[in-house]
């Protein structure tokens, strides 16, 4: 631990010598090699519990710190933590506590999406490598922040999509790139699930254990009402981003990677609250189709289905990629290659892949997605999923709920997605932050 001071002093003064941190970039010097990294779990409900789980089984690390504002989720994850790792984390209400915390190496961020780039720049601020969970914004303006803000204090920043760092999707997008199927054009992504009504809620006080402000952070302030908060904030504006972000950012991810495509030149989304019309507060869309082109050659779709289950598919989530020789079906448990007369050549299972896995952390788990980010915040190798890339895919995501809800089509920049000549969609670039929470780097 001595040595680890002295380096953040080093830092410390370097920067403020006016040296460069460029030099130090994601390559924490251990002490020693056995050294752990010191991570703080941020919002822990459920997402977060998973992920502060996997932390504490990574023997590079530990979890110091988990952090939520409803103080009735802390026990469970504080036990399930010191039960995988041996010790207990402490349990905080307030993040900033997190964030001046100087032992802390990297933060994880798995709170409602209002608050990820906001946090995640604050934290980026301080000093931490984060790794936030997807979506990485929750609208464009606060991404393309966040971006800058890595970059700018030189921190590792990866968002949660994990996809980016499984076996499986690597040796597809692998087979994909080497021309299994030919120049790939178009990948049609979907989810479906049979997510039920959530009612109208009633305007009450919140739980005494819950910091209600803080929870509501950046969003502007609304009266706490009962059918929000834990997981349903997801479908309204306010706070989530519907299931294009939900969902649709990790099929997307997948689609953009595979056909090698970094900003759209035209947006389209139609869709809306079809399936419980009328029945409940929820304000995103369940029903949704979006499409994302990329100059005159290739071509992105999303299918999203939240209330009704039913796939031609054997999974609710998956990507069907075309090539001018083929096309592939990807869903999570393996991927079926089919030639251009559409007969199938064969299936690549995730089970065969995982036995082949040389992962020691995790055997056989697809998962290994944490592990690169640690490993990367250690000097240990390149981020799977760093942040700039994380916010492509978010960006046509929102693009699409932008096009939605403006009922235009969006032309696009292709050098940095901005919108062209579209003041209904661009009204929605940003969102009015709750004052004194504006996000800044
Ligand atoms: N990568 C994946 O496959 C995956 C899977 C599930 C969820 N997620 C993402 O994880 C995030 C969390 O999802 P969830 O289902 O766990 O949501 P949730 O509502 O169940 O949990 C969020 C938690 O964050 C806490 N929180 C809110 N504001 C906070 C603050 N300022 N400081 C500390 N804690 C705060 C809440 O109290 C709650 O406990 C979402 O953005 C979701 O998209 C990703």
């Amino acid at each position: 631990m001595e040595n680890k001071t002295t380096r953040r002093d080093f830092m410390k003064s370097a920067s403020l010598a006016g040296i460069g941190l460029a030099s130090l970039t994601g390559s924490r010097v251990k002490a020693s090699p056995n050294e752990q990294l010191a991570v703080a779990v941020i919002g822990i409900h459920s997402r977060g519990t998973a992920l502060a789980e996997k932390c504490a089984q990574i023997k590079t690390c530990h979890v110091k710190t988990i952090s939520d504002v409803d103080k009735r989720y802390w026990q469970n994850t504080v036990r399930s933590v010191a039960n995988v790792q041996g010790k207990a984390p402490q349990a905080v209400q307030d993040f900033r506590r997190v964030l001046e915390d100087q032992a802390i190496d990297a933060v994880i961020i798995a709170t409602p999406d209002h608050w990820h780039a906001p946090m995640a720049i604050e934290a980026i601020k301080a000093g931490k490598h984060v790794y936030v969970e997807k979506p990485c914004a929750h609208n464009p303006h606060e991404g393309e922040l966040l971006v800058a803000a890595a970059a700018k204090y030189n921190r590792v920043v990866q968002m949660g999509t994990q996809r980016r760092s499984s076996a499986l999707s690597q040796q597809m997008i692998a087979d994909l790139h080497n021309g299994v199927i030919g120049d790939v054009y178009f990948a049609k992504t979907w989810y479906s699930n049979a997510r039920p009504p959530i009612g109208f809620g009633k305007v009450s006080a919140p739980p005494a254990e819950l910091d209600f402000d803080l929870w509501q952070g950046p969003a502007p302030r609304t009266a706490y009402r009962d059918n929000i908060h834990p997981y349903n904030w997801h479908w309204f504006w306010n706070w989530g981003t519907g299931e294009a972000l939900n969902n649709g950012t990790h099929a997307i991810d997948l689609a953009r990677w595979a056909l090698k495509v970094d900003f759209p030149t035209q947006v389209t989304s139609s869709g809306g609250r079809f399936h419980y019309k009328g029945l409940d507060d929820w304000q995103c869309p369940d029903t949704q189709t979006m499409t994302a082109q990329f100059g005159d050659d290739k071509m992105i779709a999303w299918e999203g289905l939240s209330c009704n289950k039913f796939t031609p598919e054997k999974s609710g989530f998956g990507v069907r990629f075309h090539g001018t020789q083929g096309a592939i079906v990807f869903q999570d448990d393996g991927y079926t290659l089919y030639d251009k007369n559409a007969r199938e050549i064969k299936t690549i299972g995730s089970k065969e892949i995982r036995a082949q896995s040389t992962n020691t952390v995790d055997p056989g788990v697809q998962d290994t997605h944490m592990e690169n980010f640690l490993q990367a915040v250690s000097g240990g190798g390149q981020l799977n999923a760093p942040i700039d890339e994380g916010h492509k895919s978010v960006l046509i995501c929102q693009l699409g709920n932008m096009a939605l809800r403006s009922r235009t089509a969006i032309l696009c920049d292709p050098k940095n997605g901005h919108i062209l000549n579209n003041p209904a969609a661009q009204a929605l670039w940003t969102r009015d932050y709750a004052p004194g929470w504006e996000p800044t780097i």
